[in-house]
């Protein structure tokens, strides 16, 4: 750790965790890249160019007068341009002769459950089901909520409104009838898209009933269209339609029309920190062109040897960006898993790459430590020898889940790509390439070719190598957030007035001696330990760097001596055993690897985390936890018994020393 020199500004984010290990890409991998270094000094030299060139991937029914219009921070791109999503993700393939490719394996939760979507097969879905909304009153600019299992449907209903440029809004099935409730009112849908229900650890869960009670109260809504998947026992509505009745009877021939390439794609909303869920709102041309190249550059893409899997849930900007949108563009052959990762059992991803030969996995730093407390034994027994890259995104991943990812999923042949993004980039930002970058575990390492990031201290000023601070995005990108549904003025104070002329997304980053960076969790969750701001994401990393733990979560909790002091929260490992001085052992092994300043106040040993239902820990609820306040609103837990579990490990917690 670099001491503090007196007369100079302390940093606004202090760089602790030193990480040397480091690994080239394969050569085989790097002879035969879709990119190479080129295209970092290409799109330095004319990012717009760049972009243009990235952009002619597309097939562009009017090609775009202008390429970039920037009124800060109101972006237009392809001003001028047409273009159909839903042609360019699906007809154009099969018009290429590709109809008989597969589009989607997917794989329900109950074993033998599957199946298999060509290109061709996908079209003729999507055009019954774009005749069957056009039936159902659905047109341009009008929006469609859907709220559905990972079943082809969703897909399917999403291209359907892309092709109409109708704006869907999807919003994740896990969530409660208030908060689609909330969904559907603020986008003022017409239609919700739903299923009686889907397959969840083992069992039907049903998705109806929270439909019903959601649109009891928006009268905005005319239809609900029920896809029949469970065969659940569903109470028929007024408004109901079922998706067999009325999609099925429809012509599998419709005429895709050209939209604007700014007209509005969808909404998905993203909860933040507080307040009301922000509506992003992505458009056409820009988002295609940015969720296709980087796909195709970040994954290496391969469209006709790679089994891509993304495990995310559609109800994600992940899915939406990387399960259907830039995956279909590029026409690859993608898996849609329907279930958890532990139904029936705890190998069942496993099973699911050797089933289908998946070359590329992209999964979350959060499945990833689950594994790892699971047991290296589970996927050893599989065969994964087809994989040749790996993708994490959600979360920082720490150094050690990286390298036993790589080790116990890659079988240390795949390149790992940490790829940092978020709902409102709508597209992977900071990323290795596989076929260049010789990638640090942790490191998201560099902007991708086109992208402007940098790290700044709080006066909005670059930080030279080795230092920490805030992230930010210098310059337009295609794919970014226009604005807020309906709130232009808290598009910009959330993201554009915290620094002048800059995209501030809310993370704390550093770059390190050789200028790669580090994302270091969102600043919120900063703590001030003695005068020192210290990330979260580097005690979590250094605490799971411990052979015993698995997972970590680190809070700032008041203290009268320092501020704040560090309270950490782990969970051990499968095979290792509590005991009695676990805590010493891991306070002192955190001092040793970050310097004492970073040592824990508290260690408590507990058997689960607190987390959202896309994984990510809620750190907030570990506060109130750590400095003895009633915990706060856990509505958003993914298991909301999770924080009982957790408090009634607070007796064992040793604050000595
Ligand atoms: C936030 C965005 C991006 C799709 C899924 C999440 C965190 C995301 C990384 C990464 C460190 C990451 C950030 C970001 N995050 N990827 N590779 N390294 N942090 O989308 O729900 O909008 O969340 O997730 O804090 O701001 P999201």
């Amino acid at each position: 750790m670099a001491p503090e020199t007196p007369g100079t500004e302390p940093q606004a984010l202090s760089n602790l965790l030193q990480e040397n290990r480091r690994f080239e890409p394969p050569a085989a991998l790097a002879a035969a890249a879709n990119v190479t270094a080129a295209a970092y000094t290409e799109a330095e030299a004319d990012r717009l160019a760049f972009w243009e060139r990235a952009a002619d991937r597309l097939t562009w029914a009017k090609r775009w007068d202008t390429t970039l219009e920037w009124n800060p921070p109101f972006a237009k791109w392809f001003v001028g341009g047409r273009l159909n999503i839903a042609y360019n993700c699906v007809d154009r393939h099969v018009e290429a002769g590709n109809g008989d490719k597969v589009a989607y394996f997917w794989e329900g939760e109950p074993e033998g459950d599957s199946r298999t979507l060509t290109y061709a097969d996908l079209q003729r879905e999507v055009n019954k089901a774009a005749n069957a909304l056009t039936e159902l009153g659905v047109g341009k600019g009008d929006r469609v909520a859907i709220y559905m299992p990972m079943i082809p449907e969703l897909p399917i209903s999403m291209l359907a409104c892309a092709r109409l440029g109708a704006i869907h809004s999807v919003v994740f099935g896990g969530f409660s009838a208030a908060a689609l409730q909330s969904r559907i009112e603020d986008a003022d849908a017409k239609l919700v898209i739903t299923a009686d229900g889907g397959y969840r650890r083992g069992a039907p869960s049903a998705l109806k009933p929270t439909v019903d009670e959601a649109v009891a109260q928006t009268p905005g809504v005319e239809h609900v269209l029920v896809v029949r998947r469970t065969g659940q026992e569903v109470a028929a509505q007024e408004r109901d339609v079922w998706w067999h009745d009325v999609v099925e009877r429809q012509s599998d021939q419709h005429e895709a029309q050209p939209h604007d390439a700014e007209d509005p794609l969808y909404i998905l909303y993203t909860s933040g920190t507080t307040g009301k869920p922000k509506g992003i709102l992505h458009t056409g041309g820009g988002y295609l062109t940015q969720t296709a190249w980087t796909h195709d550059a970040v994954f290496d893409l391969k469209p006709d040897s790679d089994i891509y899997w993304c495990t995310a849930d559609i109800g994600w900007v992940t899915g939406h960006s990387y399960i259907v949108y830039g995956p279909l563009a590029n026409g690859a052959t993608s898996v849609i898993y329907e279930g958890t990762p532990d139904t029936p059992h705890r190998g069942r991803f496993w099973e699911i790459v050797q089933k289908y030969k998946v070359t590329i996995l992209y999964t979350a730093p959060t499945a990833i430590r689950t594994f790892m407390k699971w047991g290296d034994d589970i996927p050893a027994k599989f065969d994964m020898s087809s994989l040749r890259i790996l993708g994490s995104v959600g979360e920082p991943i720490n150094p050690e889940a990286y390298v036993w990812y790589r080790e116990h999923i890659g079988g240390e042949r795949c390149p790992v790509v940490d790829t940092w993004w978020q709902t409102e980039t709508g597209a992977i930002m900071i990323s290795p390439l596989p076929g260049v970058t010789a990638a640090k575990p942790g490191a998201a390492m560099r902007p991708l070719p086109g992208i402007t990031a940098d790290v700044v201290d709080d006066q909005g000023n670059s930080v030279p190598n080795g230092g920490g601070g805030f992230l930010v995005v210098r310059d337009p990108w295609p794919s970014m957030l226009r604005t807020i549904w309906g709130d232009d003025q808290r598009y910009i104070d959330t993201y554009w007035s915290r620094f002048e002329g800059m995209y501030f997304p809310g993370d704390g980053a550093k770059k390190d001696e050789d200028g790669d960076l580090w994302l270091l969790g969102r600043v919120d969750d900063v703590m001030l330990v003695s005068g020192h701001n210290i990330s979260t994401t580097e005690v979590e990393s250094a605490l799971v760097s411990h052979p015993k733990v698995a997972e970590a979560a680190v809070v700032g909790a008041t203290d009268p001596v320092t501020g704040q002091a560090i309270v950490s929260f782990v969970i051990l490992r499968g095979s290792a055993e509590e005991g009695a001085d676990i805590a010493t052992e891991l306070r002192n092994h955190v001092a040793k690897a970050l310097g004492p300043i970073a040592k824990p106040r508290q260690i408590l040993v507990v058997p689960e985390l607190p987390k959202t239902r896309s994984g990510k820990i809620m750190r907030r609820l570990l506060r109130d936890v750590a400095e003895n306040r009633s915990v706060g609103d856990v509505t958003t837990l993914a298991d909301s018994t999770v924080m009982n579990l957790i408090s009634e490990k607070l007796p064992s917690a040793k604050s000595d020393d």
